[in-house]
């Protein structure tokens, strides 16, 4: 049976971080889905469609991936579209109880779903979409923060603000 799993998340915007965990699940999942949700407890400064352009170029490489959005509950879009599992990288201990809570959940939504945490590779250990948010906002310099094929877009759209 071929694997069809699923990265979610608010990706706003993408980081190298992101990118590392979805190269990575490609190498080990026939299909990924690359799935831009809302979280419920933040409020978005890319919309859903400029996070899910970012995406797409950052991405087009990579035969595997598709980018999709969504709204509703996760646990039934795997459902509904064959996902068997959701990957997500862990940084540190601090996203560790954020990300238990979540899969548990997850499995309680749909019991058939699992998920599978992927160490963060430790470039990235310190990396957030608020660091490149709050760096930039200040003027400072997000090259090896963000993909170089989507840097200019977010600098000149994080400047808008
Ligand atoms: O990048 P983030 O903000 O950590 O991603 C969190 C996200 C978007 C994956 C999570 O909030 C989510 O799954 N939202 C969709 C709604 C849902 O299914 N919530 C889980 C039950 S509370």
């Amino acid at each position: 049976m071929k694997t069809k799993v699923i990265c979610p998340g608010s990706f706003d915007p993408v980081t190298l971080g992101h990118i590392d965990i979805i190269t990575r699940a490609s190498t080990m999942f026939d299909h990924v889905v690359v799935g831009v949700l809302n979280n419920l407890a933040k409020t978005p400064s890319f919309s859903t469609e400029e996070r899910i352009e970012l995406l797409k170029k950052a991405t087009e490489g990579i035969d595997n991936v598709e980018v999709v959005g969504f709204d509703g509950l996760l646990a039934d879009y795997a459902r509904d579209n064959g996902i068997t599992a959701i990957v997500k990288g862990l940084r540190a201990m601090s996203d560790f109880e954020y990300e238990f809570q979540q899969a548990l959940i997850n499995k309680k939504l749909n019991p058939d779903l699992e998920t599978v945490f992927l160490t963060c590779n430790s470039d990235y250990l310190y990396l957030s979409s608020s660091v490149v948010k709050q760096v930039a906002s200040l003027g400072g310099d997000i090259s090896s923060f963000v993909p170089e094929c989507v840097h200019d877009e977010i600098l000149k759209r994080l400047k808008q603000k």
